[in-house]
């Protein structure tokens, strides 16, 4: 299959194109298309047959669902149900946004998109090419980020082609996605209601909202925020905890260590520490005290270390508050070590 690339600017959307999109949706076939938080591999979320071909052209396991997103909330009622009071007052407080929201399906939804749930993720994108789409497709899209299973997910439409060219019928290219890390997935069909996986909204600001809302602990994979190792460059990533100067010479003696061995390996530090670190071969994060930067930054930094096959990324770690969270849950993962949230 050639996979077609289309470009439309996000601040004057071109009708045609997204006519031309939105058929091919409807027609059953798979479109990359930008979020705001990173690109999503859409397909009609009503139609089994195209939702599959998500799963095939990602190599996702069929048990790890996707996420559904919708242009108007009313649409919301036409995915799920058993829709309360709490959820309006999330949709009211953070839709559009990278919030999504798990409850309980509609029939119309196929299997094959919950894994056979009897839940159903859901999400209205901020992004205007996002929301004209699934408009002018005329049915919800069901779409998980645009990137092979367990690599990084694509922040630009050059990253999906990385990882799909070939596979997918087209992607748009919309620029780089905004947020740069995937939506915060809040679980509302059992109590106490818990975040299934930390992302672009911050757990301080569902607080706002649900007071007593936490981090989901137990052991188990309820969502594929939950699989251990995921998200992740081809280089093993090594997290340096700590702040300031002795964050830096941690990283250091790590990096002289790897040197002697005859590693191949990459820094990734904060912009406040690029000048210390001499000659080795460093890339920035973005500064320590705007961790918005930072998240927009890091899937394309770690695809930027796979592209010059080191071995070992050693990467400073940032602070855990607000998209920090989320930005620190990657990096485990990326570890591949199972963290539980505090
Ligand atoms: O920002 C995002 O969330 C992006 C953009 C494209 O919207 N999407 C995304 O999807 O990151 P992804 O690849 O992470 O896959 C969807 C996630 C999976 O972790 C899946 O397990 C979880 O959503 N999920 C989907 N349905 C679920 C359900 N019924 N219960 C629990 N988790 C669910
Ligand atoms: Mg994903």
């Amino acid at each position: 299959m050639k996979t077609g690339i289309l470009k439309i600017n996000p601040f004057s959307v071109e009708q045609d194109y997204i006519l031309k999109a939105a058929n091919i949706i409807k027609a059953g076939g798979l479109v990359a298309f930008p979020t705001e938080t990173v690109y999503g591999l859409g397909a009609d979320a009503l139609n089994a047959v195209a939702c599959a071909k998500i799963f095939q052209a990602k190599s996702r396991p069929l048990e790890d669902p996707l996420i559904v997103h919708i242009a108007d909330k009313q649409d919301l009622f036409k995915v799920a149900r058993e829709i309360h009071k709490i959820t309006s007052d999330l949709i009211d407080a953070f839709w559009p946004g990278s919030l999504t929201i798990v409850l309980k399906k509609q029939e119309v939804i196929p299997d094959i998109v919950t894994g056979g749930l009897d839940t159903i993720a859901v999400r209205m994108p901020n992004h205007k090419i996002a929301l004209e789409l699934i408009k002018e497709a005329q049915t919800p899209i069901a779409a998980p980020s645009a990137n092979l299973f367990g690599k990084p997910s694509p922040t630009t439409a050059q990253h999906v082609l990385e990882d799909l060219d070939g596979k997918i019928d087209l992607v748009i290219d919309g620029g780089s996605t905004a947020i740069g890390v995937e939506s915060t997935i809040v679980d509302l069909t059992r109590e106490p209601f818990c975040i299934l996986r930390p992302g672009g909204i911050g757990i301080e600001e569902l607080r706002r909202i649900i007071p007593q809302i936490e981090f989901y602990k137990k052991d188990g994979i309820l969502s594929a925020g939950m699989y251990p190792r995921h998200y992740a460059p081809n280089a093993k990533v090594l997290i340096v905890e700590g702040n300031g100067k002795i964050q830096v010479e941690k990283v250091k003696d790590l990096a002289r260590e790897f040197d002697l061995q005859g590693y191949h390996f990459g820094i990734l530090a904060k912009f406040e520490n690029k000048d210390r670190y001499g000659d080795f071969n460093v890339k920035l994060l973005g500064p320590g005290n705007d961790l918005v930067v930072c998240a927009a930054n890091l899937f394309s930094v770690l695809r930027d270390f796979d592209r010059d096959k080191v071995d070992v990324i050693i990467t400073e770690a940032v602070k855990e508050e607000g998209i920090g969270i989320a930005i620190m849950d990657r990096l485990h993962r990326a570890q591949g070590i199972k963290i539980n949230h505090v």
